[in-house]
C-alpha cells in the first residue's frame, strides 16, 4: 500500500512536472517588467541598444498608472526574450507564431530584433498636430493587438535572444500598452475557432431555468472541425459542478454555428460556465469562461414605495415638472403636502407642474396611496440658480443606435421606460444624441432631418409621460457625426430647444477642434460660455452636459461655465478594460462633484448596445455590470441607460431598480466616493451621505472570487457600525475594527454604514 501511494506520489509529480513544462513551453508569458522609456528615436529599435538605464514597467496597465501622469506623445517598450524551438515542437500546428501584445493607446509600431512586424494606427484629432505618417493611420487603441509571423521568418532568431521593441503614440488621455495577453504563443486551434457570447443574451425560461445560446465561428480555412462541445456550470461559492452536458459537433470550414444550452440554477446562484470544443483529430481544446447572470435586487414589494429624488432645483419662472416616482400594487394615488403656490400634483400619475416665482426652499412632503398602505417621504424643492442638484437619471441614444436614432426610435424608448417600470424608479430622461439635425434654414433656425418630422410633438410626448427630453450638438460648424453644430447659431438654436421643450443638452466639442486648435483653459471654456449665455437667456431649465472628453481637467472648471455635468473621459465602451480604467480613474475628480455640478465618466454600457443599427449583449459580464453600477452610483454620475429598453431582460432590468443602490447615486449631499484603497487586487471607495452614513464600495479587481479585508480604523471610521448590503438590500449585522467580504471576480459589494451611537 505504501509503496503504491509512493508510487502515485512520484507519478503525480513527474505529470506535474510534463504539465507544468508544456505549458512553460507552450507559450512565452510577456506580462512582466519591460523596459521603457518617453520620447521617440528609431534607433531604440535595434536589438545592441542599451536600454539598462530605462525604467521599469508593466504592460497590462495604462503608464499613467505607472508614474507617467498626463504624458501623452510617443514612448518605447522593450523586452528581451529567449524563443526557444519547444514552443513549436510542443504545438499541434507548426506554421505560425504570433506576437500578443494586449492592446495599445492610441498607436504602435512594433520591431523584433530591429525590424518593423507591424503596426496600429490612430486617426489624428484635428486639434492636435500630426507628428509624422505613423499617426494618421484610423483608430485603433482599443483593438487587440496580434502580429503573426511564419515561423522560417529570418527576423526570428530561434534558440536565441529576441529584443522586441514597441514604438508608442499616445495621442491624449490615457496611453501605453494595456488589457491582455501579452505572450508569444504557436498559431492553434484557439485562434482558428471562436465563440461569441454576445449574440444571444441569457434567457429566463420558467422553473428557475436559464438558457444561453452562442456561436463558434470556424476560420481556419483548413477544414471541418469534428469534436465535442461541452457546458459546465460551476457554483463559485464551493466549486460544486451545477450542470454538465457534452455532444459531439461538426464546426463546418469557414461557418457559424449556434448551440444551445439550457440549465436549472436558482436566479441569486453566483456561477460560471466552461464552455468547451476539444478537436478530435488534434486533441487540442479551446475553453472558454462565461459567467451565468444572477440577481440580487429583491422583487418589489406590492406597498407603496417613493423612489424619486429627495431634492429638485428648478430657477425663478422656469417651467416645472417633476414626476414623483413610486412603486407599489396599482392603482397609487399620488399627494403632497405644503405644495407651494403655483404648482399641482396629478394624483393619477404623480407629475408636479407649474411656475414658482420666487426664489427659496420648500420643504414638501410626497403621499402614494394604495390598497395596501401608504408611503410618504420629504421632499425639497429649491427655487434659485442651480438645477439638476441630484445626477440625471435617464437614458440615451448613442450607445445603442449611434447615427440610426429616429422618432419613432426615440417615443418607444419612452414607451419602455414606462411599460418596463424604470419610470416608477426614478429614470427621467430620453436623449437624443447625435443625428437628429438637418441644417440652419435662412433665419438661422436649426431644422431636423427626416428622421425627425416633428420635435415639438415628440417633446409633447415625451413630457405627457411624465419624462424629460434631451438633445445633443456641437459648438463647432459639425457635430463628431458629421451633422450640423451650432457655431455662430448658438441663440437661435437655445431659442429653438426652448421652444421646442427640450430639458437637457449634450454640447460636444468635435469639429470645435478646427476653430480653437491646441486651446489653452479660456479657449476651451469660450464656446461653452457662448451656449451658456443662449441657454440663459431662454425661459426654460436645461440641464448643460458639457462633453469635451476631460480636455484641461474640466472637473475643475465646469461650473464656471455653468456646467451641469462635464464628461471626464472618452467614449465608453462595453469592455472591462474600457469600464473599469474609466471608472476607477475618478478619484481625481471627487472634489469637483456638488449638487448640480457632476462629474460624468460617460453613459452605461449594459444591456443591449451597439452604436448603429446593428446590437449586441454587453461584452461585459454580470459581475462587472454589477460593479459598473455600483461605481457610477458611488461616483454621483449621471445614470444614462445606453441600450434597447425593447430588449430589457430581467438581469438588466434588476440591475437598473434598486432602489437602495440607486439612492446612492441620488443622495442628496452630492458627494462623490473617495478612492481609499488600490492596490494590484482590489479597490475601496467611500461616499459620505446625508444622513451620516457611509456608502462603501468594495472592488474585486482580479479573475478569482477574493476575500477583500476592511479594516475601519485607517478608513477613518472608529466605532462600531450597523452594516447593510444594498444589492441584497439585507442587514448585515455590526461591524467594528475589521471584516471581510468575499467579492466576486472583477465584482463588487456595496455596503452602507451607519454609526452605532
Ligand atoms: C462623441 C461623444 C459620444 C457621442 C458622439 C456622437 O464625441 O463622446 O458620446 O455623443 O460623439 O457623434
Amino acid at each position: 500500500m505504501k509503496k503504491l501511494v509512493i508510487l502515485f506520489v512520484i507519478l503525480a509529480f513527474l505529470a506535474g512536472i510534463s504539465c507544468s513544462r508544456e505549458k512553460a513551453f507552450s507559450k512565452i508569458d510577456l506580462s512582466g517588467s519591460w523596459k521603457f522609456r518617453t520620447g521617440d528615436n528609431l534607433a531604440w529599435s535595434k536589438p545592441d541598444y542599451s536600454d539598462s538605464s530605462w525604467k521599469e514597467i508593466k504592460p497590462g496597465t495604462i503608464w499613467e498608472y505607472q508614474g507617467y501622469k498626463k504624458y501623452d506623445g510617443f514612448a518605447w517598450y522593450r523586452i528581451r526574450v529567449n524563443i526557444p524551438s519547444a514552443i513549436q515542437k510542443n504545438s499541434a500546428e507548426k506554421d505560425s507564431i504570433q506576437f500578443l501584445l494586449g492592446k495599445i493607446d492610441d498607436c504602435d509600431q512594433v520591431f523584433l530584433n530591429g525590424e518593423m512586424i507591424g503596426e496600429n494606427g490612430k486617426t489624428m484629432y484635428d486639434n492636435v498636430p500630426v507628428t509624422d505618417e505613423f499617426t494618421k493611420v484610423p483608430d485603433k487603441w482599443n483593438v487587440s493587438r496580434r502580429y503573426v509571423l511564419p515561423v522560417n521568418d529570418p527576423r526570428i532568431k530561434w534558440n536565441g535572444e529576441n529584443v522586441i521593441a514597441v514604438r508608442v503614440f499616445d495621442q491624449a488621455g490615457a496611453g501605453g500598452m494595456f488589457a491582455k495577453p501579452f505572450e508569444i504563443s504557436m498559431v492553434g486551434l484557439k485562434d482558428h475557432v471562436l465563440f461569441d457570447f454576445t449574440s444571444f443574451a441569457f434567457k429566463y425560461l420558467d422553473d428557475n431555468h436559464l438558457q444561453k445560446d452562442f456561436t463558434i465561428i470556424n476560420k481556419s480555412g483548413k477544414g471541418d472541425y469534428n469534436g465535442n462541445l461541452s457546458f459546465t456550470v460551476f457554483s463559485y461559492l464551493n466549486g460544486n459542478k451545477l450542470f454538465e452536458k457534452e455532444f459531439p459537433v461538426t464546426l463546418k470550414n469557414g461557418n457559424k454555428s449556434t448551440f444551445s444550452f439550457s440549465f436549472k440554477i436558482d436566479p441569486q446562484t453566483q456561477a460560471y460556465a466552461l464552455v468547451a470544443f476539444k478537436e478530435n483529430k488534434s486533441g487540442q481544446s479551446v475553453t472558454e469562461k462565461l459567467e451565468v447572470p444572477y440577481i440580487l435586487t429583491p422583487k418589489v414589494s406590492l406597498e407603496p414605495r417613493i423612489n424619486s429624488a429627495r431634492i429638485f432645483g428648478v430657477r425663478p419662472w422656469s417651467p416645472f415638472q417633476f414626476k414623483v416616482a413610486a412603486t407599489g400594487q396599482a392603482p397609487l394615488t399620488y399627494m403632497a403636502d405644503n405644495l407651494p403656490d403655483g404648482l399641482k400634483i396629478d394624483g393619477t400619475n404623480g407629475i408636479i407642474t407649474g411656475v414658482l416665482k420666487q426664489k427659496g426652499d420648500y420643504e414638501v412632503i410626497l403621499k402614494v396611496r394604495n390598497s395596501l398602505g401608504m408611503a410618504t417621504q420629504n421632499f425639497k424643492i429649491k427655487v434659485g440658480s442651480t438645477i439638476s442638484l441630484t445626477p440625471p437619471m435617464g437614458w440615451n441614444s448613442w450607445n445603442c443606435w449611434g447615427l440610426s436614432v429616429s422618432d419613432a426610435k426615440v417615443r418607444s424608448s419612452a414607451d419602455y421606460m414606462k411599460s418596463s417600470g424604470l419610470i416608477d424608479h426614478g429614470w427621467t430622461y430620453i436623449n437624443i444624441d447625435d443625428g437628429w439635425e438637418y441644417q440652419h434654414d435662412q433665419d438661422g433656425n436649426i431644422l431636423t432631418n427626416s428622421k425627425f418630422p416633428d420635435m415639438k410633438a415628440l417633446c409633447d410626448y415625451i413630457h405627457s409621460i411624465g419624462l424629460k427630453i434631451g438633445i445633443y450638438s456641437s459648438p463647432g460648424t459639425k457635430t463628431c457625426g458629421g451633422y450640423e453644430g451650432s457655431y455662430t447659431f448658438e441663440d437661435k438654436d437655445a431659442a429653438a430647444y426652448a421652444r421646442w421643450g427640450i430639458d437637457y443638452l449634450k454640447y460636444d466639442w468635435c469639429s470645435y477642434g478646427s476653430i480653437a486648435p491646441n486651446p489653452n483653459t479660456e479657449q476651451m471654456k469660450h464656446p461653452y460660455l457662448v451656449m451658456e449665455k443662449a441657454l440663459r437667456a431662454v425661459n426654460r431649465d436645461i440641464h448643460y452636459s458639457l462633453c469635451q472628453y476631460g480636455m484641461g481637467d474640466v472637473w475643475t472648471w465646469g461650473a464656471s461655465v455653468d456646467g451641469n455635468s462635464w464628461r471626464t473621459t472618452g467614449d465608453i465602451e462595453d469592455t472591462w478594460e474600457s469600464m473599469s480604467t474609466i471608472g476607477f480613474s475618478q478619484g481625481k475628480c471627487s472634489p469637483y462633484s456638488t449638487p448640480g455640478r457632476w462629474n460624468d465618466p460617460d453613459m452605461l454600457v449594459v444591456g443591449w448596445v451597439g452604436w448603429g443599427p446593428s446590437l449586441h449583449n454587453t461584452g461585459l459580464t454580470p459581475n462587472e455590470q454589477y460593479t459598473h453600477i455600483t461605481l457610477w452610483s458611488l461616483l454621483s454620475a449621471p445614470l444614462l441607460i445606453g441600450c434597447d429598453l425593447s430588449q430589457l431582460d430581467p438581469f438588466t432590468l434588476n440591475l437598473l431598480t434598486n432602489d437602495e443602490v440607486n439612492a446612492i447615486d441620488q443622495d442628496p449631499l452630492g458627494r462623490q466616493a473617495k478612492q481609499s484603497i488600490a492596490n494590484a487586487e482590489y479597490q475601496i471607495w467611500i461616499k459620505d451621505l446625508e444622513d451620516g452614513s457611509k456608502a462603501i464600495g468594495l472592488f474585486n479587481l482580479t479573475e478569482n472570487p477574493l476575500n477583500i479585508p476592511v479594516d475601519l480604523k485607517p478608513l477613518n471610521l472608529p466605532g462600531r457600525y450597523s452594516m447593510r448590503d444594498l444589492w441584497r438590500q439585507k442587514n448585515l449585522g455590526q461591524a467594528e475594527t475589521h471584516f471581510e467580504m468575499n467579492v466576486m471576480p472583477h465584482g463588487t459589494v456595496l455596503l452602507k454604514l451607519q454609526k452605532i451611537k
